[in-house]
This record gives C-alpha cells, sequence and structure tokens, in this order.
C-alpha cells in the first residue's frame, strides 16, 4: 500500500452506517479540502495518523439507545478539535454529553424548514433566516447538554441545530451533505473554514505535486511495472508514475482482441505521447479468442480473459529482471467496498479482471489513487494534461466487447460489433450527447430475424444499442436520445455493417436490468 503523503489539512469523516457517509467527503473534498472515512471505532492512532483538523460524525441507521450501538470513543473527543455531528451523529454528541435524546415516536423524513436562531454562529454565516434542508431521523433532541445552546429549529425538531462554540463542537439534525439541502454545502465549508481554520489547500495540482515526490522517495532506484488498458484510471496512474520516474517504469499494454475499433492504435499513440516510460505493447488478440473459442457463459468469459492477461502480463514481467513495485489504479470506492465486504451485498458480476499475481513474483503495490473517487482521478488526469477526451472517456469493462457479444466471441462477431460500435459512438459524440451520456455502446445479440435487401430476403443479426444516464454506475436510466440520433444510428449500422439487418434500442433502467447485457 502506499503511504499517503499527509502534507496537506484532514478532516476525518467517522463512519457510523449512514448511506451518505461517502458524500460527506465528497463534499468536503469539493471545498479542497481533504476529507478521509475512518469506521467509527477508529483507533487513537488510526486518527493520530492523519492529524485531522476536524471530525465529522455522519449518521447512521442506530438509535442512541439500541443495544449495542456505535458510539462516540473518549479519545476522539480528547482530540480537542472540533466536531461536527450529523443526525445520529449529533444525537451521540447530546446523549454521551449529558443532553436529551429522545426515542422515536414518528420518523421524520423528507424536505423540512429550519430558522436559524444564531445567526451569528460561524456555521450558518452569511446565510439567510430560513433554509430548506432534507431530515432523515427517528430520534429527535429534546435537550442540549450543557454548554451547548440550539441554534437553529424546525417544526419537528425544536433543537435542528446546536453548537458549543467554546469548545467548537456542533450538531445538525438535518443532511448538510445531500443536494436536497441546497446550502448545505455552504455549512459544510463553515465548518472546514471557519470553524476547524483549514485553507483548501488540497488540489489537483497539490495531489500530484504529493505523488510523484511521495512516489521518487518509496521508490529510490527501483523498477515498477504497470499495466494500462486505455482506460482512465491506469491511464492517470502510469502518468503520475512517469512523472515521478520516467524510465524506471515500465508500461505494458495487452490488446485482448476484444478492444473497441482502433482502440489498440489509439493506445499506442496517447502512451507515446503523454508517457516518458518504456512501452511494451503485446498483440494477444489470436491467444484470446482461441481461448475463448466455444465460451457462451459470461461469467466464465471474464475469467478466461482475467487469467489470460495474468498469465501474458507474468511472461513479459519476468522477461524484464528484477521489479520491485506494482503500480495500480485502485479507486476509494474499492478500498471502501473491500473494507465493508463482509456486509456487501451479493456478488452481481465478478468486475475485478485481475485476480492477482503468483507468490513468487513479489511486488509491493504502489496504488496513488486510492484515495481518490473518479471524478478526482478526472481532475487528477487533468492536472498532468491528459486530454479531455481521455480523462472523460466512459467506463469500458476490462473484458470488453467480450461481454457486449451475448454467446460465443469469434473473430468475425468481434469485427461485427466493432463496427456497430464505433457508429454509435460517433453518433452520440457527434450530437454533442458524449457528456450527458454515462455509457453507449452497441450490443451483438444472438438473435437473427428475417429481413428484406434490395429484391432479396435476409436472415441476419440483430444489434442493441445501449445508451444510460448515471451518476455512478449503480443505478442507472435508458437515455432519452433524441429520435433523429436513434434513426441515423440505425441507419447506418444496417446499412454499413455486414451481417445486421435490425437495430432495437435498449429501454430498462438499472435496476432491474444491468447496464451491459452480460
Ligand atoms: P453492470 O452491467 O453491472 O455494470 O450494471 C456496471 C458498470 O461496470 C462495468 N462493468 C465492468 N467493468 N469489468 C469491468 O471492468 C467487468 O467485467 C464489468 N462488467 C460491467 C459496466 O460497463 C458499468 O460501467
Amino acid at each position: 500500500m502506499t503511504a499517503t503523503p499527509r502534507r496537506h489539512e484532514t478532516i476525518v469523516v467517522l463512519d457510523y452506517g449512514s448511506q451518505y457517509a461517502q458524500l460527506i467527503v465528497r463534499r468536503v473534498r469539493e471545498c479542497n479540502v481533504y476529507a478521509e472515512l475512518l469506521p467509527w471505532d477508529a483507533t487513537a492512532d488510526d486518527l493520530a495518523r492523519l492529524a485531522p483538523r476536524g471530525i465529522i460524525l455522519s449518521g447512521g441507521p442506530n438509535s442512541v439507545y439500541d443495544d449495542g450501538a456505535p458510539y462516540l470513543a473518549e479519545h476522539v473527543l480528547r482530540l480537542g478539535v472540533p466536531i461536527l455531528g450529523i443526525c445520529y451523529g449529533m444525537q451521540l454528541l447530546a446523549h454521551q454529553l449529558g443532553g436529551v435524546v429522545a426515542p422515536a415516536q414518528a420518523r421524520e423524513y423528507g424536505l423540512a424548514e429550519i430558522s436559524v436562531q444564531a445567526q451569528g454562529s460561524p456555521l450558518f454565516a452569511g446565510l439567510e433566516p430560513t433554509l430548506q434542508v432534507w431530515m432523515s431521523h427517528g430520534d429527535r433532541l429534546d435537550a442540549c447538554p450543557p454548554g451547548f445552546v440550539a441554534i437553529a429549529s424546525s417544526d419537528n425538531s425544536p433543537i435542528a441545530a446546536m453548537a458549543d462554540e467554546r469548545r467548537r463542537l456542533y450538531g445538525l439534525q438535518f443532511h448538510p451533505e445531500v443536494v436536497h439541502t441546497p446550502w448545505g454545502k455552504d455549512i459544510l465549508r463553515a465548518f472546514c473554514f471557519r470553524v476547524c481554520g483549514c485553507r483548501g489547500d488540497w488540489t489537483p495540482g497539490s495531489f500530484v505535486d504529493e505523488h510523484v515526490t511521495a512516489i521518487r522517495e518509496r521508490v529510490g532506484r527501483g523498477q515498477v511495472l504497470c499495466a494500462v488498458s486505455g482506460g482512465v484510471d491506469s491511464m492517470v496512474v502510469a502518468t503520475l508514475v512517469a512523472r515521478a520516474i520516467g524510465a524506471q517504469l515500465t508500461v505494458i499494454f495487452v490488446n485482448n482482441g476484444v478492444l473497441r475499433l482502433g482502440e489498440a492504435e489509439a493506445t499506442r499513440q496517447s502512451l507515446q505521447r503523454y508517457l516518458d516510460a518504456n512501452v511494451i505493447y503485446v498483440d494477444a488478440s489470436e491467444r484470446f479468442l482461441a481461448r475463448l473459442e466455444g465460451v457462451t457463459d459470461p461469467e466464465q468469459k471474464r475469467i478466461i480473459i482475467g487469467n489470460e492477461f495474468i498469465a501474458i502480463f507474468e511472461e513479459q514481467a519476468r522477461g524484464l529482471g528484477q521489479v520491485d513495485y506494482l503500480a495500480q489504479g485502485t479507486l476509494y470506492p474499492d478500498v471502501i467496498e473491500s473494507a465493508t465486504a463482509a456486509t456487501s451485498a451479493a456478488k452481481i458480476k465478478t468486475h475485478h479482471n485481475v485476480g492477482g499475481l503468483p507468490d513468487d513474483m513479489r511486488m509491493s503495490l504502489i496504488e496513488p489513487l486510492r484515495t481518490l473517487f473518479k471524478d478526482e482521478v478526472r481532475q487528477v488526469g487533468l492536472a498532468l494534461g491528459l486530454p479531455e477526451a481521455l480523462v472523460y472517456r466512459p467506463p469500458f469493462p476490462g473484458p470488453g466487447l467480450a461481454v457486449r457479444i451475448i454467446g460465443e466471441v469469434t473473430a468475425e462477431r468481434v469485427a461485427t460489433l466493432q463496427q456497430a460500435d464505433a457508429i454509435v459512438r460517433h453518433e452520440i459524440e457527434s450530437a454533442g450527447l458524449g457528456r450527458d451520456v454515462w455509457q453507449y455502446f452497441a450490443v451483438l445479440t444472438p438473435l437473427k430475424s428475417v429481413g428484406v435487401m434490395g429484391d432479396s430476403r435476409t436472415y441476419a443479426n440483430t444489434v442493441a444499442v445501449r445508451a444510460i444516464t448515471s451518476e455512478d454506475g449503480m443505478t442507472a436510466d435508458w437515455a432519452r436520445i433524441p429520435y433523429d440520433v436513434l434513426a441515423r444510428i440505425s441507419n447506418r449500422i444496417v446499412n454499413q455493417v455486414a451481417g445486421v439487418n435490425r437495430v432495437v434500442y435498449d429501454i430498462s433502467s438499472k435496476p432491474p436490468a444491468t447496464i451491459e447485457w452480460e
């Protein structure tokens, strides 16, 4: 694991199980203040390591009266830094410091209006006396703990916000992190800047500088290996590491035969242009296609492609002699997800394509992006000088077109889908829809149907077009692509792609469908 350099101000968010905990982190970071999520029972050492300027306690599903409910550790209070409790976090502060939390009569859920009683409080400085907020709580606060005063109220919550300005302890009954609280970000910003004294020193540029220095220090004269796929994450990692140690980095790019039309070439060009490192290009198309022969099960396809990739990567790596480090584009959501894997939902698809390298190839990991969300990775990419077209590329699955060809993957079917997919991409991008649509692509279905072309009857393939809008890929809706764009896509595909006589548009949302068809 890469030791994250700590040269910037940090706010720690303690996670009490709220679905919005990650959102708090993101909102704070949007204010250019670095924030990190820690479990509510983080040890004093965990906290000391981050030297936080302030602590935010997230909401959570519990009542402070539940048996075994998560609590606020003494060592958090002893740090003496400002604390902001949100929802359950506020109730905890109140409960543990001597206030009265009333068990729920009824849940309050949805929009509410609060009246700010203490406009002089730094938390509400400059804001209107009434604010729209988002509430979602069972218990509520009936009396503040000693030293605190109510600084806002709502019809249902006489103490909608409380403060002990002397000890710099604050509580909000509502959720400032969600978009339904329009001034929420100002409140969080006020907490970071006015209360905690942060200056906002965390920017994509400072991230690059810190990590270039840290990677240089850590790697010394060592050799680093990095696999790139052409996607944003691996490209940003490779560029960042190359910026730090240049010729000590070797980048491996494997063409697995199921890339999009022109992608292998485009990626090779980007590597040449933006990366000052050794690049190894392996065209393994035939090898992958041979392994995929006769395979129709999607999970099987993923496993074969993942394993084959590792085999090739290993062969290449062994040829290089001593390699000390492996640089990877692990992102923050993966880190958080694996930390909470025990409680996470059932696995729907195997998304992690690289299972792991054999034990004898011991390389330590360099994962400079492991604290970043996807949009932050994009910002870092721009700060590194990567072009927007690359940085804003839609996500593309590791197993590539193999999971967009339903049924067997053959060279011929790959070529058919590549052409149809290139048309979909080109038309959506030319219509200026590329940024509004999260992912857009073609799927080659296993369905053949009757058509007519000129005077003759055809019996040919059906291509499905999928375009979705999404915030994070977890849920999605089908994009309302204008009819004339769909018409051009359909026209061009049936006229220009041999073996396709029918085009359909997928109008399913996720859930219950998924984004990919396999
Ligand atoms: P689904 O189809 O599960 O996709 O709704 C959610 C997101 O994940 C991408 N995806 C993959 N990414 N390897 C990947 O790297 C995979 O096997 C894989 N399958 C789906 C999908 O494109 C979407 O962005």
